[in-house]
């Protein structure tokens, strides 16, 4: 009997584990907080759901710097592994950013469609900078040039979830990054 229960079974191999994660999101942190040395206002960390969820409560815990939250939803993927180009938003920022110092959690640019029309987005609204901060990128997928201000991790082109990452809702609460088994995606 198979089951509909998204398990461990369900990984090809974990990429990246609970250390380096914890590792290189200090690293990150670090940097961020040595680039913004006179802010008159806390930098807004903006995440975008439900993706970043995990990567920015790590990652603002490490911050040195005053930072306020708020987030976006967008529509993306539902239960495909492939981007259909269309942006949608779902819910806005309750912030009015004019002026303000804001960062973008996100937690993978795959092809930049979904990024890029959020940074237009933004920009139109006047922040004093917007920046962009993503756990896992994979540029060979990109079909729109942008280029994140900081990187977690490059990856290749394969399917991952955990530490906030989806497949069709499921394995968010993974404490790593692993590889989806492609017989997973494909039988949807
Ligand atoms: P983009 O518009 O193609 O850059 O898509 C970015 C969004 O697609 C991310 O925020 C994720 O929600 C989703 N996505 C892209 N690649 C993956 C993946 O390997 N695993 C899980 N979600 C992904
Ligand atoms: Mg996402």
């Amino acid at each position: 009997m198979t089951s509909n229960v998204a398990t461990k079974g369900d990984l090809e191999k974990i990429l990246i584990d609970e250390s380096k994660l914890a590792a290189r999101v200090k690293e990150m942190a670090c940097q961020i907080s040595g680039n913004y040395p006179s802010l008159e206002s806390p930098l807004l960390v903006v995440g975008i759901l439900r993706g970043a969820l995990i990567f920015m409560a790590d990652l603002v815990r490490a911050i040195e710097i005053p930072v306020a939250f708020d987030f976006m939803a967008v529509a993306s993927y539902g239960n495909s592994a492939h981007s259909s180009g269309a942006v949608r938003i779902l819910k806005d920022l309750d912030e009015d950013i004019k002026g303000r110092h804001v960062l973008i959690i996100e937690d993978i640019i795959d092809t930049g469609l979904t990024l890029s029309y959020l940074v237009e987005t933004l920009k139109a609204r006047n922040p004093a900078s917007i920046k962009i901060c993503t756990l896992l990128n994979k540029p060979a997928r990109r079909k729109i040039d942008i280029i994140p201000d900081y990187i977690g991790f490059d990856i290749e082109d394969l399917f991952v979830v955990g530490y906030g990452l989806d497949f069709a809702g499921n394995y968010r609460h993974f404490p790593f990054i692993g590889v989806l088994k492609p017989s997973v995606y494909e039988k949807k």
